[in-house]
């Protein structure tokens, strides 16, 4: 069995080995790190790991505050429980807006904190650490513009926070035309522009602070809200953020734009599994036949490729059987065209949340299920 994993931070050793003593009893946890300081508690924020936190009862909520603000997106993956001297209504009002994942009153039962740990570890499913995971970057590329790439990446994010619950982020590389934030509706503090003066520094602690978190939990790195920002983005760039980004995900999705730029081959080169979006229209087919031959060019694994036929359904004088014929392989994923896309694209709610029943949210479910699961063998 996989064990929840256990930090405990007080300012007073004696206290953090009465707790330690308590917490062995429980089989199914395990106490991997412990700190006096409040560095240890940021140190262990700043890693955006599932893990179980048990804070107090010397340093109170007022100590910790400003990190659980500053980290407040880091929160999603690592949970907070308080132990506190006095409980009052103020404090457990305080507590929850703070996000803090529960309070305990001293002296506790046992009963308790087995209560504790039953509810935390409902939240705490993506906290199992689960070998057969290792960080998974899929880039989103397309034949033509507006073929649907980020409406696709979008959904293929927070379906897998929501399926598997896991940590996901989002990189939106098209940096001239990038549309990603507006269609979560978020209104980001940060975009990768802000990133430049910093990018020798970088490291995943340093990027944390400039993701911008959705509802879901999803991670956001958006494009630059003005064109004229784009320019000084180059591939090294790039790939420093990917790498750092993928430190803090187990899933990184990236949107693209719908040309091989330097900057997304080389995205390509360092991706796991590359999703081929298309549409039923004979130049989408063709860009689609050249870019699965530059891709064999590259020596990209065959069998991690995805190829996604948008608006399937099109009648549009063109099989799904003669696209296939045309480009040797199978479709993996077809969605159907329907106006609840760019209603939910218009709302700023992704259509997995907006319209979960609809025939367009099972095919992305479908996505999410393959992008999710073993992978395939390998082709040829
Ligand atoms: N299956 C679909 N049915 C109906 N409309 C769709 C479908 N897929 C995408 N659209 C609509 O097409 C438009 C373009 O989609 P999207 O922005 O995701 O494309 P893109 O490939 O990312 O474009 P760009 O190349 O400009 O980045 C959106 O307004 C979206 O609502
Ligand atoms: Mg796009």
């Amino acid at each position: 069995m996989n064990k929840i994993l256990i930090a405990i931070i007080d300012k007073q050793v004696n206290n953090i080995d009465k707790i330690k003593y308590l917490l062995e009893r429980f089989p199914e946890l395990e106490v991997t790190r412990s700190g006096t300081e409040l560095s240890d508690l940021e140190a262990l924020l700043a890693e955006r790991k599932p893990c179980l936190i048990w804070v107090g009862p010397t340093y109170g909520l007022g100590d910790i505050e400003e990190l659980l603000k500053s980290y407040h997106s880091s929160l999603y993956f690592a949970k907070i429980i308080l132990l506190v001297r006095g409980m009052s209504a103020e404090l457990l009002k305080k507590a929850i807006k703070l996000n803090v994942h529960d309070v305990i009153e001293i002296p506790f039962t046992y009963n308790d904190i087995k209560d504790t740990i039953e509810r935390a570890e409902m939240s705490l499913v993506s906290g199992r650490q689960d070998k057969r995971i290792r960080p998974k970057r899929v880039t989103i590329f397309g034949t033509k513009g507006g073929v649907g790439k980020s409406f696709i990446a979008v959904n293929l994010a927070v379906g897998l926070i929501n399926s598997i619950k896991k940590r996901v982020s989002l990189f939106d590389t098209n940096y001239q035309f990038g549309d990603i934030a507006l269609m979560l509706n978020l209104n980001p503090k940060y975009s990768v522009y802000d990133i430049l003066p910093v990018i020798d520094q970088l490291d995943p602690k340093v990027l944390g602070g400039f993701l911008t978190t959705h509802s879901s939990g999803l991670m956001v790195l958006p494009a630059p809200l003005d064109i004229t920002e784009s320019t000084g983005i180059n591939s090294e760039t790039t790939i420093k953020i990917l790498e750092n980004l993928s430190k803090l995900s187990d899933y990184t999705i990236v949107d693209t734009s719908s040309y091989f730029s330097d900057d997304i081959l080389n995205v390509i080169r360092e991706t796991d599994y590359l999703c081929i979006v298309t549409s039923k229209d004979a130049p989408s087919i063709k860009n689609l036949k050249i870019a699965l031959q530059i891709l064999e060019k590259l020596k990209f694994p065959k069998e991690n490729i995805y190829v996604i036929l948008n608006r399937a359904d099109s009648k549009v004088g063109i099989t799904i059987e003669e696209i296939e014929d045309t480009i040797q392989r199978k479709i993996d994923v077809a969605i159907p065209s329907d106006r609840i896309v760019p209603i939910s694209v218009n709302k700023g709610v992704p259509l997995i949340f907006d319209a979960p029943r609809s025939s367009v949210a099972r095919s992305l479910q479908g996505l999410v299920k393959i992008i999710s699961g073993p992978g395939r063998k390998k082709i040829g």
